[in-house]
């Protein structure tokens, strides 16, 4: 978790940083911090609790004048967010500084073996550990240069990282390394960017190369990048990569808010995750991934889908999609109880990952550990190249393009979309989806893209209305059946996390064990209720909530009468087969969230405590 950005070059690194902290700064939130290299060389550091604005007003004075620097936004794992807990972290001779994403786990045994050789610490950090570690190797060899005491630092400690170091005596080299947290490397002429994505140098250079796991760089003007891995320092020839990343796609585009810009694009988004896949009129779905291992999800025992978050919600419609059309069974399940329980997996066993980021510690290891008992894994990731994707055996990226928000939006949409090809693939050629169905379906899911269009349209304006008689709110239930189960908490988890009123989500017919005690004319319930799929008893849920004078926000079908005569508020949405629903009924669900958010004056795009990518357990 967190953005690193460093630099160096001919350009103001003071810019640089910050412009590349602001981008990054989805990734944590809660401070900031730069280092640049100052008059004879010496470290200018400037670090704040806060947000990058924050650091901005502090640090003006650090403009127009550097060429060497690098920072960071953090989100707070070993302490308080505080001024002394943000990077950069210096050693205690002051000549080294650090930044870092991640965790050093062992952090505890090293400050304690570091604290006998007479170290001191400022803050409560693992990093300030890491740096002091730095420093000790080249203390006690005056032989050991800095990217070699680097190295036999970072072969000492173990959990995730990403770092960037610079030394006052080596000016204008940035040493980087990683494991576990990405890390790129922009190569531009005469100038070198480092970031935790591509984003705060796109504009630059489309030239990059993503450190892999285990490998560390030194990075100087003079001598250029030199690659070698931490465990035995072997050099490693560089795979330098072309950028697809605009900045267009980085930016807000007019929109108040990434996170409705990212709702709007759902239209391109499903479509560009459909494109050169689904071929209507051939009648064919094409997904080489799934073509290469036809057998394998054939004669797989079961297919389990590990997630987290809103993903873990794809995931379970994933479930009711490829059980219904493929007849394999599924199970899914949250990565981080999967690698803890010791689950029962062979080499028969069909393994999908499903994550946005492609980074998410836990998946991450429950992949691993799957990985470790034979099975066949196959991923569902946005960011191209992520830890995920590589660890992966085959895989179909969801071509969403960059999401920023913190909420996920079009992700979960484009997961939805990619699940549902797999689904429907699987179930021509295993023969349980006869050619009729099939070819309706498929023409179905084509048509999903237009629909959104539609939904957007006509429920923007709507949900804000709406979205102005909860904004006192302090609960909301949401529910749904079947296919729309998961959609209703995947509206819960959206309500929560940007506007922070408790919602929950439920299986609509579970509301009578249960939730039904919570209603009360102060309860709105946010009810899914296409007309394919359970409607008959649906009615009944929602004759019961009112008869507890609960408040009832009902997302129907278009025409729809018998729900929308007892509901208080209607969203209506264009029909779609019942599997296609929850791609539909989200984007409401979305805008009725992020309005209710926008209205309580919440940071819809930083959401407190949270993270974009959780690359810690
Ligand atoms: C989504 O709105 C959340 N912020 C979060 O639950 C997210 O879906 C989860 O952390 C999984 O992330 P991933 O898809 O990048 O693996
Ligand atoms: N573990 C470090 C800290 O708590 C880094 C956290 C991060 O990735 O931002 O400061």
């Amino acid at each position: 978790m967190c953005g690193i950005v460093g630099y160096t070059g001919f350009q103001d690194a003071y810019d640089i940083v910050i412009n590349g902290l602001r981008r990054l700064e989805y990734r944590g939130y809660d401070s900031a911090g730069i280092v640049l290299e100052g008059e004879n060389n010496a470290f200018d550091v400037e670090k704040t609790k806060g947000k990058v604005d924050d650091l901005v007003s502090i640090s003006s004075q650090l403009k127009g004048y550097a060429k060497v620097g690098m920072g960071h936004t953090r989100w707070a794992t070993h302490g308080v967010p505080s001024d002394r807990n943000s990077h950069p972290h210096l050693s205690n001779n002051g000549k080294i500084a650090i930044v870092h994403n991640g965790i050093i786990e062992n952090y505890d045994t090293i400050k304690i073996m570091l604290t006998d050789k007479g170290f001191t610490f400022k803050s409560e950090t693992d990093t300030e550990v890491l740096v002091n570690l730095v420093q000790y190797f080249m203390d006690i060899n005056s032989e050991t240069d800095f990217p070699t005491a680097v190295r036999y630092a970072l072969n000492e400690v173990y959990g995730a990282y990403a770092i960037t170091v610079m030394h006052e005596d080596y000016p204008g080299i940035l040493v980087v390394g990683r494991l576990g947290s990405p890390l790129a490397i922009g190569i531009g002429d005469k100038e070198y960017f480092i970031a935790s994505d591509a984003s705060p140098f796109v504009e630059f250079t489309k030239e990059a190369i993503y450190l892999e796991e285990g490998h560390m760089a030194t990075l100087s003007l003079e001598k250029g990048v030199d690659i070698r891995t931490i465990k035995d320092n072997s050099k490693i020839v560089p795979e330098i990569q072309e950028l697809k990343l605009n900045l267009e796609q980085i930016e807000k585009g007019g929109y108040e808010h990434f996170m409705l810009k990212e709702i709007f694009e759902q239209p391109k988004s499903i479509h560009d995750t459909m494109r050169g896949r689904l071929l209507v009129e051939e009648g064919i779905i094409k997904m080489a991934g799934i073509w290469d291992h036809l057998e394998k999800f054939k004669n797989a025992n079961k297919i389990t889908i590990i997630a987290c978050g809103t993903s873990w919600h794809a995931g379970l419609i994933g479930e009711y999609l490829i059980e219904e059309y493929a007849r394999i069974p599924v199970e899914v399940e949250y990565a981080s109880e999967f690698r803890y329980r010791n689950p029962i997996i062979t080499d028969k066993d069909v393994v999908i990952a499903i994550s946005q980021s492609g980074e998410t510690a836990d998946t991450m290891a429950a992949l691993k550990l799957a990985k470790e008992k034979g099975a066949f894994i196959y991923g569902i990731c946005n960011v191209v190249d992520s830890s995920i994707a590589r660890i992966t055996d085959a895989g179909s990226y969801t071509h969403a393009g960059p999401e920023i928000g913190v909420a996920s939006t079009k992700a979960f949409t484009a997961q939805l979309t990619i699940l549902s090809l797999i689904a429907l693939k699987l179930g021509k050629h295993n023969g349980n989806l006869g050619n009729a169905e099939f070819m309706s379906l498929i023409a179905e899911l084509n048509a999903i893209p237009k629909k959104i269009e539609e939904v957007l349209e006509t429920t923007h304006e709507l949900t804000q209305n709406i979205a102005k008689d909860f904004i006192g709110a302090t609960n909301f239930l949401y529910l749904g059946r079947g296919y729309n189960y998961p959609a209703a908490l995947e509206g819960a988890l959206k309500l929560k996390e940007i506007s922070y009123i408790h919602a929950e989500g439920y299986p609509a017919a579970e509301m009578k064990h249960g939730p039904i005690a919570l209603i009360d004319e102060n309860m709105p319930i946010v009810i899914i209720a296409p007309k394919k799929g359970h409607y008959d008893k649906i009615v009944s849920n929602v004759q019961e909530i009112k008869a507890r004078k609960g408040k009832v926000i009902a997302v129907v079908n278009k025409g729809d009468t018998q729900v929308s005569a007892m509901a208080d508020y209607v969203i209506e949405i264009p029909e779609t087969s019942e599997c296609f629903s929850p791609i539909v009924a989200s984007v409401p669900l979305q805008l009725l969230a992020y309005y209710i958010a926008v209205y309580r004056g919440a940071n819809v795009d930083q959401p407190r405590n949270l993270a974009k990518s959780v690359t810690v357990e």
